[in-house]
């Protein structure tokens, strides 16, 4: 169990025209949206993120195909499937994750709780390792369990 991530059905309604989702920030989903961006248009073998945040909360929604994404605390590392626009994946701080695997057209849409910056980010696996067991430790950073 991957800590601080966790599967959100995200409610949805269906009809015989189609199927509509709806996520309202800090109701379906734990935070505030202050971001949103989408990846799209892969390149064949595309394998990306390599990074986890110090302070940034994210739903991860593949919107169309599929995409496998590792999500690593540093003491527990999983490849997840995200293949459904019904299902996120939310990711909190200290969450190692990459995304691969991604289907042909596939659409990894992200919302998140802050701007983006920079400096928010770990690149740097080793450092990541640094920092991951002292937040993990403080009070209360247990996360959410799946
Ligand atoms: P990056 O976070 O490295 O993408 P991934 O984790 O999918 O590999 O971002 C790729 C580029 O896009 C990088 O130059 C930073 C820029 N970027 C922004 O300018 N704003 C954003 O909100 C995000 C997520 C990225």
């Amino acid at each position: 169990m991957v800590r601080n991530t966790q599967f959100i059905d995200l409610p949805h309604w269906d009809d015989d025209t189609g199927s509509l989702v709806a996520i309202e920030a800090e109701g379906t989903i734990p935070f505030g949206v202050q971001r949103v961006y989408y990846i799209f248009e892969t390149t064949p073998g595309a394998h990306r993120g390599f990074h986890s945040h110090r302070d940034l909360a994210q739903l991860l929604i593949c919107v169309h195909g599929s995409i496998d994404i590792i999500i690593d605390d540093g003491c527990t590392r999983e490849q997840v499937t995200l293949d459904t626009p019904t299902k996120g994946l939310y990711i909190g701080p200290y969450v190692w994750r990459e995304m691969l695997n991604f289907s042909d057209g596939s659409v990894l849409v992200v919302l998140a709780n802050h701007h983006y910056d920079p400096a928010d980010y770990i690149r740097d696996y080793d450092q990541f390792m640094q920092e991951a067991p002292a937040f993990f430790a403080s009070a209360g950073q247990d996360g959410g369990a799946r």
